[in-house]
């Protein structure tokens, strides 16, 4: 190999020191600003959350045109996260989960994908899709991702003679779009409106990567344009895709309506993307910050990458949370909670939960047990990409330890304004060219 580094990665930290302090007081999660925080003062944030006040009341940050509603309870412990996750029947999915803010009437018709429904309903539609996830079948498309992820890091390699690139654009956001849009039967030539309209979707809060909230529900009825179009044409001539199972499916006797199959569409296509997308890129930032956790999975790549795959995601806590609606008066924690109140479940508070995990702080790639809730806290939502998840991030972590396996992060990673998403919407990364 030629070396031809010409940025030190980002600093080096201290594994499992924990993030600074916080007062309570200073702790607002309806607001905009403390979304702008960086990763540590979030983090501290949580901590003083799940010590001092551990269910929380916050107001919901009001957008134009998106009401904010009521408050809503934040549950920021472990065991209440997972409580909350197993008993659909007290804390339901209906009318959202993915929405603090009100559902606004203009996208209610696009609400009704199975995320937002309870059993037995969220069931039956689940069915259709969830065959196309299972660990076989995830197994048997393993070779396509590999070639792609190959692709992708030749690629970069090739385009960039300096050994400088954006990681997000360049590899991260590329094999999950390439990969769930394949799923889809999107043609190629589409990947890339695909990729605009779920960042614009999921970037919502962050001027720079979205925009103002009419820009949004464009973008969605964009979307639902699409999907009713192709829906269209896989109804005509049939193919080996997930589009043709939504068309061909029968839920309840009938057929699933065009405002069904575009809001399934819109939830594959956001849910395959944006959250894998961000797993590999944070990923990549804590192999950079933790030069001897990588070192320790690159010397045994294949005995570790199934625990640091999964500490990957726990350490990145793509979806910071999820909303539930309580369908009676309960009692949590010494909180009395009503009957139609909203409620969050703060995943990302769950994965650093103290009482949980023995050293929180420290990014540990050998790390087991590891019963994270980076993929939701089990029950009837979890998450039905998880394998598929998986396999990409422990793909595309192989290609870059076989090809550049010195790629460092060589600038701290632009974080999304979104107390939805984990996301990273720019990495600077550098490598060694291959000789
Ligand atoms: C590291 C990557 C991923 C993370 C962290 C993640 C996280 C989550 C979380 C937290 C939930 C909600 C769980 C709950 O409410 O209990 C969820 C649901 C879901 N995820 Fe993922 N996800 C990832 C990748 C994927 C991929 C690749 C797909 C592929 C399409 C996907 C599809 C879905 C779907 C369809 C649901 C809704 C399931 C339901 O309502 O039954 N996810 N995911």
């Amino acid at each position: 190999m030629t070396s031809t580094l010409h940025r030190a990665g980002i600093a080096r930290r201290e594994n499992g020191v924990p993030p600074p302090d916080v007062p309570l007081a200073d702790i607002d999660l309806g607001t905009l600003e403390f979304w702008a925080r960086d990763d540590d003062l979030r983090d501290g944030a949580f901590a003083t959350l799940r010590r001092e006040s551990p269910i929380t009341f916050f107001e919901v940050m009001e957008f134009p045109g998106f009401p904010a509603g009521g408050g809503h309870w934040a549950l920021t412990r472990f065991d209440d996260v997972h409580h909350a996750s197993r008993h659909p029947e007290i804390f339901s999915s209906i009318p959202t989960s993915t929405s603090l803010n009100d559902v606004a009437p203009e996208v209610a018709e696009f609400t009704g994908s199975m995320i937002n429904l309870d059993d037995p309903r969220h069931l039956r539609l689940r069915t259709i899709v969830n065959r196309a996830f299972t660990p076989k079948v995830v197994a048997r498309i393993e070779g396509s991702v590999r070639d792609r992820a190959r692709t992708i890091v030749t690629n970069m390699v090739a385009n960039h003679r300096d050994a400088e690139a954006d990681f997000v654009a360049e590899a991260s956001s590329l094999l999950p779009l390439q990969v769930i849009c394949d799923m889809m039967g999107i043609p190629e030539e589409d990947e890339a409106k695909v990729f605009h309209w779920t960042t614009v979707l999921l970037g919502f809060g962050d001027d720079e990567v979205s925009g103002e909230f009419a820009e949004v529900i464009a973008v969605v009825a964009e979307i639902a344009d699409y999907a009713i179009r192709l829906a269209e044409e896989r109804r005509a001539n049939p193919g080996d895709d997930l589009t043709t199972s939504l068309v061909h499916a029968e839920v309840d006797g009938e057929r699933l309506t065009s405002a069904e199959i575009a809001s399934f569409f819109i939830l594959l296509s956001a849910a395959g993307n944006e959250t894998t997308r961000n797993a590999i890129s944070h990923g990549m930032v804590a192999l950079t910050r933790y030069p001897e956790e990588r070192e320790k999975w690159w010397s045994d790549f294949d005995g570790v990458a199934n625990t640091a795959v999964e500490e990957i995601v726990r350490w990145a806590s793509p979806v910071i949370f999820m909303r539930r609606n309580l369908t009676q008066d309960i009692e949590m924690g010494g909180i009395e909670m009503k009957a139609g109140e909203k409620v969050s479940l703060w995943y990302n508070s769950g994965n650093r939960d103290e009482a949980k995990f023995a050293n929180p702080w420290f990014f540990d790639v050998t790390r087991e047990p590891n019963p994270h809730v980076g993929y939701g806290g089990g029950g009837a939502h979890f998450c039905l990409g998880a394998n598929l998840a998986r396999r990409e991030i422990r793909v595309m972590f192989e290609e870059l330890h076989r090809q550049i396996p010195d790629i460092v992060a060589v600038e701290e990673p632009a974080i999304l304004r979104s107390a939805f998403i984990h996301g990273i919407k720019r990495l600077p990364v550098t490598w060694t060219v291959p000789a």
